[in-house]
């Protein structure tokens, strides 16, 4: 009796939470459409117009000095690159002054971080943490919604496989799966419990859809890809987001098969708004719309602004073609009304989640601006999974961890003192806030070691140029030393936005810096700095210890103390492949087996390898080190054979056998060996990251069900073929450890 009364309480107050939502979604409604009536039609395009305030431009700029008169008249809806909680006030006063007190939005790059910045997004996938990155994404947004902030373009959830395109750097790699999960993730990060909790962001998954597949690495290229790779590869991501709960979502620059996203009625309205059912609101990527032009899709601004519409961008971002076109298409009746209020319902409906419209200024708290911007907590936050975002590459016979009472270090490299640098792209400079709170490597190792260790430093070079001026210093100073740590890699802008680079070298003559070095006969620690996948064989192939240390942000210099000295045993792993020349790329793990496999026997007969180079990347997706060793055993299958609608449980045992407490990331692999589609030679399906003490075993379970199993066939149905599967658990997509099969059986 006692559980009925109990079973009957619970579901009557599921029941009561569900009609409360209910009810506030109605009555957002209700509101929405009150506010909708009053509207004039030159308002409600006021809604769907987006100009960058004066402090900063992410995009070619169009100077507007009127904005404030526009604002006063009701025709703009949104600001970005709009910082402060005084700034944002000063703005949506003059919002308050117009006819019917709309509210303005926000919105801002709060990519990795806002005034505490975290590693670049690609070094936080690294970690494989999920759990970690949503709290960097929580305290991005805590941080940035103190500031007057409501909405983030953010996360990048773009699947990128060609480290020659500089914003691989702000996504989350190559794989789907990983990158489903780490969208997911990241959304549930920027909006926290709810939107309208003052420390909620809007999320905004972009850029949607297929940018990472620019032709050559290019940024803006054209993306030339069959519906089958978009669905499979590409799309998964962005269902995740959806799934999440994104509030809004940005297309894209480039053009699919000849169709620029912003008009691609296809995936914004069939897919994104039709079959997922996303409520949201889509913005154009920075002057997309017009930039139709350019692709040849339409003849002017006036047919721009008619393809956008009637694809379903919602939102305007700085092309003005939506201000001075639609008034027009109205008129001549090649736009229904129905469609602009469309757009428009969907942007007030987010200006009420978010309560702007109970208190536009709910945001613009000064006094919890200085308290969020200043939390300690946060640092630590940043520090923690910036060690996590550290790959061991090497570790030639356990030079790391370094003892901290090393007598004499010599650390040396053009990226040993800098600060910003630590920062990578989409970092946040806010006015006048102090953004040299950053850790410097340099500063990291002098907070870490005492006064046993004598520290010594030469830059030895630039990170660019020929000059080779400062080796003899760096020389000098490391014959004197036990131990040389060395800082080489990119400049932290040679990553990002418009940043395509067609070879993928350490620039400059750092790596004749490191072979000077090596030629002093001392043990070397290399620390790699970049935003993307780099090609450094030399380095790779003569440098005893290697950490990849990416971007970290602001804790950069006390993570990577962490990490060199032991207080941290590296468990990263790579979320994308690391070529062993551009001329490898594209290059992934999940890749098809084709009519004539790939060999690496330099045997050259008839098969899909170079003549010229190993079939191999450098490093592979997930592959990174640990300064312990993990053993994988006891393999063990609940049944061999499944019917499609059953599950089969998978357990494995993984045991600490090294010298240090660490973490691991277990992998699961699938490959499905016959499909009416070529199925890949594998493709992740499933991880676990497990922390063991030394010594310690833990068992790892996986269940695979027909989610796993199924692909899109010959019509793009997402579907489950009976036949053989290959089962592998792996330390990387390389390194399979364990493996078995089972049958799908009808
Ligand atoms: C940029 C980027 C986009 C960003 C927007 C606003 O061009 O493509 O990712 O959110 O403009 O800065």
């Amino acid at each position: 009796m006692k559980k009925v009364v109990i079973y009957i309480s619970v579901l009557l107050i599921a029941v009561i939470q569900l009609s409360n939502v209910t009810a506030q979604q109605k009555s957002i409604k209700q509101k929405v459409d009150s506010v909708l009536r009053s509207m004039t039609l030159e308002e409600k395009i006021g809604q769907l117009n987006q100009y960058n305030d004066d402090w900063k431009a992410t995009g070619p700029v169009t100077v507007d000095n009127d904005k404030a008169n526009q604002i006063r008249k009701g025709q703009v809806g949104s600001l970005l690159n709009c910082l402060g909680t005084e700034r944002t006030r000063s703005w949506q006063n003059i919002a308050m002054q117009s006819r019917l007190k709309i509210p303005l939005l926000f919105g801002q790059d709060v990519i990795h971080g806002y005034k505490t910045t975290f590693p670049i997004p690609l070094a936080e996938a690294c970690s494989w943490d999920l759990d970690a990155m949503q709290l960097s994404a929580r305290i991005a947004a805590t941080e940035a919604s103190a500031s007057g902030i409501h909405w983030t373009f953010a996360p990048m959830v773009d699947i990128a496989r060609d480290p020659r395109w500089g914003r691989v750097m702000e996504g989350a790699g190559e794989d789907p799966y990983l990158g489903s999960k780490i969208a997911y993730a990241r959304v549930k990060g920027f909006q926290g419990n709810k939107l309208g909790d003052v420390n909620a962001l809007m999320a905004c998954a972009k850029h949607f859809a297929a940018y990472g597949a620019a032709i050559g690495g290019r940024d803006y290229n054209s993306v030339d890809m069959s519906d089958r790779m978009l669905w499979e590869t590409y799309l998964p991501p962005f269902k995740a987001a959806v799934d999440a709960g994104a509030a809004t979502f940005m297309n894209s620059f480039n053009d699919i098969n000849g169709v620029p996203a912003t008009g691609n009625k296809y995936l914004q309205r069939d897919i994104l708004k039709g079959k997922w059912g996303f409520k949201g609101f889509v913005v154009s990527d920075w002057g997309s719309i017009g930039e139709m032009i350019n692709h040849g899709n339409v003849k002017n601004e006036y047919e721009a602004a008619l393809s956008a519409i009637t694809a379903g961008s919602d939102m305007d971002m700085e092309s003005r073609c939506y201000k001075k076109n639609l008034v027009q298409l109205v008129k001549d009746k090649k736009v229904a009304v129905a469609l602009i209020d469309d757009a428009v319902k969907r942007i007030l409906t987010k200006k009420f989640e978010l309560g702007l419209f109970d208190d536009p200024f709910k945001f613009c708290d000064t006094e919890r601006e200085r308290q969020a911007l200043n939390n300690p907590e946060h640092a630590k936050a940043a520090r923690a999974i910036a060690a996590k975002s550290i790959v061991l590459l090497k570790n030639q016979n356990n030079l790391l961890p370094l003892s901290k009472n090393t007598r004499t270090i010599a650390f040396i490299g053009p990226l040993v003192k800098p600060l910003r640098q630590n920062k990578g792209f989409w970092d946040i400079e806010i006015p006048g806030i102090d953004s040299n709170f950053i850790v410097s490597q340099w500063e990291g190792l002098q907070n870490k070691l005492g006064t046993n260790t004598t520290l010594l430093y030469a830059k030895g070079c630039n990170i660019e140029g020929t000059t080779k001026d400062g080796f003899a210093e760096a020389v000098e100073i490391a014959k004197q030393a036990d131990v040389v740590i060395l800082s080489i890699g990119e400049r932290r802008d040679m990553s990002g936005e418009a940043k395509s680079r067609s070879m993928l070298n350490i620039p400059g003559v750092q790596e004749d810096l490191l072979a000077a070095l090596l030629a002093t006969g001392k043990p070397i620690v290399v620390l790699i700095n970049a935003g993307r996948p780099l090609v450094f064989n030399y380095t790779a192939d003569n440098a005893p210890a290697i950490l990849y240390t990416w971007w970290l942000g602001s804790e950069a210099g006390n993570a990577i103390a962490d990490v060199l000295f032991g207080d941290y045993n590296p468990s990263a792993k790579l979320p994308i492949t690391f070529p062993v020349s551009v001329g490898q790329i594209p290059i992934y793990y999940s890749h098809f087996n084709t009519g004539r496999p790939a060999t690496n026997d330099n045997s050259h007969n008839y098969n899909s390898s170079y003549n010229d180079v190993s079939i191999f990347p450098k490093y592979e997706f997930g592959y990174g080190l640990s300064y312990t060793d993990f053993q994988y055993s006891n393999l063990q299958l609940s049944k061999k054979k499944m019917k499609v609608n059953e599950e089969i449980e998978v357990i494995v045992t993984i045991t600490n056998t090294g010298k240090y407490d660490g973490e691991e990331v277990v992998q699961l692999y699938l490959r499905d060996k016959v499909g009416s589609i070529a199925r890949p030679v594998k493709e992740l399906k499933d991880f676990k990251k497990i922390k063991l003490n030394i010594g310690e075993s833990k068992t790892v379970k996986f269940i695979i069900g027909k989610e796993k199993l199924s692909f899109y066939n010959q019509q793009l149905q997402w579907v489950v073929e009976p036949g053989d599967f290959d089962l592998m658990i792996g330390a990387s997509s390389r390194d399979i450890r364990l493996k078995d099969n089972f049958e799908v059986v009808k």
